[in-house]
């Protein structure tokens, strides 16, 4: 095992090696610094390798020259520990259906999540209608993921965002509690039943919990308002053992999870165990109770950024061990700047992606450190320029081009394994 990823460290350092000697030849930079200290090996260099590895700040953080295709795909290098995911939208796939066309997708990651189009303003046309079209679409994607050897994780059931009008009038107009009701468990059934074992994992509730104004009880602290979710508005809490009852009746092989950010805020956490605990103890004395958690999952999101400390992802994930739930990073970025600059529109510096770098590689040491119950890591993106927060490059691709993320996430390994 070490021997394995000793060999993986080595190869990608020779490539850097040549990918710089290739970069530099051609074009020496402007203002040259030599450092002594290469992040890149974490090791001090003569100033003569310094040269080499690390010729200026800028070549640190931006790894010119290495295709990520190149790379030993992360899907094998963690295949001991988790699967590794990301997200597609129908230009990944082909017109057919029958493939994945992104091939760095396919590389390096062995399960998808629609970025967009399983959510429920793509899929639903009215209270009584699911929609032709974007089932057509979803369709064209999961299948092509599967054709490609990929898992596919559904993405969302239950959410406030990106509804259709039906079901955010729900806030303010008429129908009855029963009707809502009803109205909800046909969206679950119909969308489930549709896509079947296809889908082997369904987000079924989708960040239920605002981001302030929390109480202590789960039941009463969830989001209401212009933005509020409509069938907790509607119904109340009960909403959320009713829907993931829903899903387990239309699909009991799937495994249902109910999927949130901020989760290293430990208040939040806290309503989101509880919540957990609660809904699982009522299963237990339902007539249909088979055997199983109804809430089996929890999605961290991890729409991090450089103010996130490993240790407030630890405190979260000890909270959550004592449920007997898997846990997925279902959405994970890390903005190379503060919340703050990235809410000022601030320039992302050299400094800020050296720190986001730092913090891949010491919350994936978090994510093996807790392998025991982490299933799966999602990034949400490919790749920087695609990302929904691509200004506060949060990923560990840049273009086609690899960052030093990717290596800071290969020594986290590889310092696990030693
Ligand atoms: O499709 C329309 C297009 O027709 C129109 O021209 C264009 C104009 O702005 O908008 C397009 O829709 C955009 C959609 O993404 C598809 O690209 C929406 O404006 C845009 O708001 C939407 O953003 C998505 C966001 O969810 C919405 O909340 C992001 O792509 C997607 O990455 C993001 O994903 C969410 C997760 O589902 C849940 N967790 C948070 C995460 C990040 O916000």
């Amino acid at each position: 095992m070490k021997i394995k990823y000793l060999i993986v460290l080595a190869i990608l350092l020779v490539a850097s090696a040549l990918a710089f000697l290739i970069a530099c030849e051609e074009e020496p930079p402007a203002s040259s610094q030599p450092l002594t200290h290469c992040e890149l090996c974490s090791t001090e260099l003569e100033e003569e390798d310094s040269a080499l590895f690390c010729p200026n700040a800028e070549c640190i953080v931006t790894i010119i020259g290495l295709d990520i295709i190149d790379l030993p795909a992360l899907k094998e290098t963690f295949a001991d520990y988790f699967d590794i995911g990301n997200i597609f939208n129908p230009g990944d796939v082909n017109a057919g259906g029958s493939a994945v066309t992104t091939n760095r997708l396919t590389h390096h990651y062995n399960v998808l999540t629609a970025e967009n189009h399983m959510k429920p303003s793509y899929l639903s046309s009215s209270a009584t209608s699911l929609n032709a079209g974007g089932l057509a679409t979803a369709d064209r994607m999961v299948n092509a993921a599967l054709a490609s050897g990929f898992k596919v994780v559904g993405h969302t059931l239950l959410w406030h965002s990106q509804i259709p009008s039906w079901q955010a009038d729900l806030r303010t107009n008429s129908t009855t509690k029963e009707t809502a009701l009803t109205q909800m468990r046909n969206y679950i059934t119909s969308v489930v039943t549709h896509f079947g074992d296809r889908i082997y994992a369904w987000d079924v509730l989708n960040e239920a919990f605002p981001d302030g104004g929390l109480t202590s009880d789960w039941k009463t602290s969830m989001r209401t308002g212009t933005q509020g979710n409509p069938w907790f508005m509607k119904i109340g809490h009960e909403f959320v053992y009713e829907g993931f009852r829903a899903a387990r009746l239309a699909n009991p092989n799937a495994i249902l999870y109910y999927n949130d950010y901020n989760m290293n805020m430990l208040n939040k956490a806290s309503l989101v165990r509880d919540m957990v605990q609660d809904v699982n103890n009522q299963w237990l004395s339902d007539p249909l109770y088979d055997g199983k958690l109804l809430i089996q999952a929890i999605g961290m999101q991890s729409h991090h950024n450089t103010g996130i400390t490993p240790a407030s992802i630890q405190a979260a994930i000890n909270l959550f061990k004592p449920l007997g739930v898997t846990i997925s990073i279902s959405e994970l970025d890390i903005l190379s700047q503060s919340w703050g600059d990235y809410s000022a529109a601030t320039a992302v510096t050299n400094t800020g992606r050296q720190n986001a770098a730092n913090l891949y590689g010491q919350f994936f040491t978090v994510f093996l450190n807790n392998s025991d119950i982490i299933k799966r890591v999602t990034f949400w993106g490919l790749n920087d320029a695609q990302s929904w927060r691509a200004r506060g490059e949060p990923l560990i691709f840049s273009g086609n081009k690899v960052k030093l993320s990717y290596y800071k996430i290969i020594q986290s390994l590889q310092a696990f394994t030693e």
